[in-house]
């Protein structure tokens, strides 16, 4: 039930269950749930509608390892049944935006099915270049972030911080 309508709102559901999921279930992802994530990225809103990704899909487990290897911040890539890979053009402006806008897409979207999966670095991070030569991915794009997935093994449910600590009403005043 929504807090403040008193109705089941689904979109919210989603989102409000979602965690990083970083330990996952030995049970493969069915395409179907893959193929849905990435129409999710297709529709993602893009700075002057530019739509400038190009996501790649790992489910090799040697493949898998090797960029469980190279990422230091998501080793356990290497135990995902699946991970995604967001590349965006570089020379855009927005890059960072529009990457991040598949991203989250993407996430969700696999949550809707009951998929866990976690955001984890890929721009700003020493092993971009690695995993786009690992994927043979062009030159003129940079690795955004990379979404490990599969059926959670483990939730970890993080704090939060209250509602009121992180919104003002049109204008800012100090307590
Ligand atoms: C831009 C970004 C980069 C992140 N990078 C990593 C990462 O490299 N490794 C990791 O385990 N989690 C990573 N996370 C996930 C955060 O640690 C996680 O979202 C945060 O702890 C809150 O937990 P929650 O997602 O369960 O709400 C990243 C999240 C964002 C938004």
């Amino acid at each position: 039930m929504s807090e403040h309508t008193g109705t089941i709102n689904l979109g919210l559901t989603i989102i409000k269950g979602r965690r990083s999921i970083r330990k996952y279930r030995d049970t493969p992802v069915e395409e179907h749930i893959i193929m849905s994530a990435l129409e999710a990225a297709r529709l993602a809103p893009t700075a002057r509608n530019v739509q400038p990704w190009l996501i790649g899909v790992v489910r090799d487990k040697e493949r898998l390892a090797k960029l469980g290897s190279m990422a230091d911040t998501g080793s356990f890539i290497k135990d995902a049944a699946v991970c995604f890979a967001v590349f965006t053009k570089k020379d855009h402006k927005y890059y960072i935006e529009d990457g991040s806008a598949a991203t989250m897409q993407i996430i969700l979207a696999l949550q809707s099915f009951g998929v866990g999966s976690c955001w984890v670095a890929g721009d700003k991070k020493p092993y971009a270049e690695d995993v786009r030569k690992l994927l043979n991915v062009p030159e003129s794009y940079t690795l955004l972030s990379l979404i490990p997935a599969g059926y959670p093994a483990e939730v970890t449910v993080p704090s939060k911080k209250e509602l009121d600590e992180i919104y003002f009403m049109e204008e800012y005043k100090e307590e």
